[in-house]
């Protein structure tokens, strides 16, 4: 495997950063990760303009041109052989000895990396569906900035590993599910309507979330921008998660109790069918 790194096409396994690094430092970085299918990026267009609104709310500048940067991710694609997959890229503010202020002319870092995926592994999973729990919202208020400081993400993440489940769904001080360690929270209520939460600072703003929603127009479902509480979620029709890692996979469980009759449901399989035709 090859990653880009600074300037350099490297190969995966020796590729390194500073440790004076910002973003090993303070996660003092954003990142993005974007799907690739029959070789392309998935909604590369959304996914850029979420980059550069990360860069823009925490002052960090673009480590080189949109254009270029288009060039790198084709490339580290490219090399790496990738047809179905993910790119991860992430820019740092640079490297600075340990200051928590902003160091003054400092290039941003950026690292690119990508690696094939077995399509049968997401393939299983929508078919079987997924177990999720849920924990106490914990994190910071802007949590709509795609940052590296995933620390409570890792956590929730892995006390749903603990728990059997496969994805930890954050609940508000109302009681309102705001979204999955990494991935948006969906319901369909009993009438057939989609339910996610307003993409305000309480979650990101899912590329995959906002696809979702053509998909529905397509398809002739309603979608409701609310927040939903977790006994709406336990008593849906159907509920599920959605992400560039798992565009949209049908959930069975919440906290160990079935959604409906504990099988995947029938309008989450129906977007994913028809998630292609319409992602760009
Ligand atoms: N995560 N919410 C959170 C907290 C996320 O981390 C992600 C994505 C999403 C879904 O966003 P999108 O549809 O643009 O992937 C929502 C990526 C996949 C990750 O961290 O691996």
């Amino acid at each position: 495997r090859v990653a880009y790194v600074n300037g350099r096409y490297l190969p995966h396994a020796s590729a390194g950063v500073h440790i004076e690094d910002r973003g090993y430092q303070f996660a003092d970085g954003v990142y993005e990760v974007c799907e690739v299918a029959r070789g392309f990026i998935v909604d590369m267009r959304g996914h850029l303009d979420r980059l550069d609104r990360s860069l823009r709310e925490l002052k960090i500048g673009w480590p080189m041109s949109r254009s270029a940067l288009e060039v790198v991710i084709g490339e580290v694609v490219r090399r790496n052989r990738v047809k179905i997959g993910l790119v991860y890229l992430q820019v740092t503010r640079g490297v600075a000895g340990r200051d928590f202020l902003f160091p003054a002319g400092v290039r941003p870092s950026l690292v690119v990396t990508a690696k094939k995926v077995d399509p049968s592994v997401g393939a299983k999973r929508a078919e079987n569906g997924i177990k999720v729990i849920t924990v106490p919202e914990n994190r910071w208020d802007r949590v709509d900035i795609k940052t590296v400081g995933l620390l409570p993400n890792v956590l929730a993440k892995e006390a749903a590993r603990a728990a059997g489940a496969q994805e930890a769904w954050f609940v508000d001080r109302d009681g309102n599910v705001t979204e999955g360690g990494s991935s948006n929270a969906w319901i369909v209520t009993k009438d057939g309507v989609l339910v996610t939460r307003p993409a305000d600072r309480g979650i990101l703003r899912g590329i995959t979330r906002t696809t979702l929603f053509k998909v529905a127009a397509k398809l002739g479902l309603k979608v409701e921008e609310r927040a939903f509480t977790v006994a709406e979620a336990k008593a849906a029709r159907e509920a599920f998660i959605s992400s560039a890692t798992t565009v949209a996979t049908p959930v069975v469980a919440i906290d160990g109790e079935p959604i409906a009759n504990g099988h995947p449901g029938s309008i989450v399989l129906s977007l994913r069918n028809a998630f292609f035709d319409v992602a760009e």
